[in-house]
């Protein structure tokens, strides 16, 4: 991807952000909603994979028709509120392998803690998809991407609902390299590194903890 910075500005993915955002969205709906942004986000992220082609038989004639070239994709979701936008790409993308990089955010300092990590074999030879629904100081992001290139993924690409600009310009200078596809880019963070206007806690929105 040529940006290094897309915002989806697509009718449907606004419409139903907005669902998200509202605080009286149920869990539910908000765990339902998000799947179905994850997939037209990953619609996006997927736009420009390389593509080689096969022959094949249609009932008609033969042809040499476009397939997906390469080896199968790594989802990687930054856990635990990755895992929201996991279901939905990988029901687009049923080949994929799927990684888990385990990252809290400790509330005083803001610094990301790694307790887990798990990824699929040959991520050199692979597109490394990381999933996190909120870019917002961005050290968690940029530190699960370094331990992504640290396991050998050399091409990788962030996926979130909302960044926020110190998230952008922290990955953007972590890593230049990772294109990030967002549905949002909001005003920025509170004291307290969420993002504003946002949409809360994206954890606990979706899987109805607090
Ligand atoms: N994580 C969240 O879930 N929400 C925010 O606003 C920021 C980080």
């Amino acid at each position: 991807m040529a940006e290094h910075l897309t915002i989806v500005d697509h009718p449907l993915v606004q419409h139903k952000l907005t669902l998200m955002r509202d605080k009286g969205t149920p869990t539910a709906v908000f765990r339902q909603t998000l799947k179905e942004i994850s997939q037209l986000l990953a619609y996006e992220i997927t736009r420009e994979l390389p593509m080689t082609h096969k022959p094949i038989d249609t009932p008609m004639e033969e042809m040499d028709a476009p397939v997906l070239a390469g080896k199968k994709m790594a989802l990687v979701s930054i856990l635990r509120a990755g895992n929201g936008l996991l279901d939905g790409v990988l029901e687009l993308i049923p080949s994929a392998r799927v990684g888990f990089v385990g990252l809290y955010r400790d509330e005083e300092t803001l610094e990301p803690v790694q307790y887990y990590f798990k990824v699929p074999d040959a991520l050199e030879d692979r597109l490394v998809i990381a999933v996190d629904p909120m870019l917002a100081t961005g050290n968690s992001s940029a530190a699960a991407v370094e331990l992504l290139k640290k396991a050998g993924a050399r091409n990788i690409r962030f996926m979130c609902l909302l960044a926020a600009p110190e998230g952008v310009s922290r990955m953007k200078e972590a890593h230049p390299d990772v294109p990030i596809v967002t549905a949002a880019l909001d005003r920025g963070l509170n004291e307290k590194g969420y993002i504003m206007p946002g949409l809360g806690d994206a954890g606990d929105r979706m899987f109805g903890t607090k």
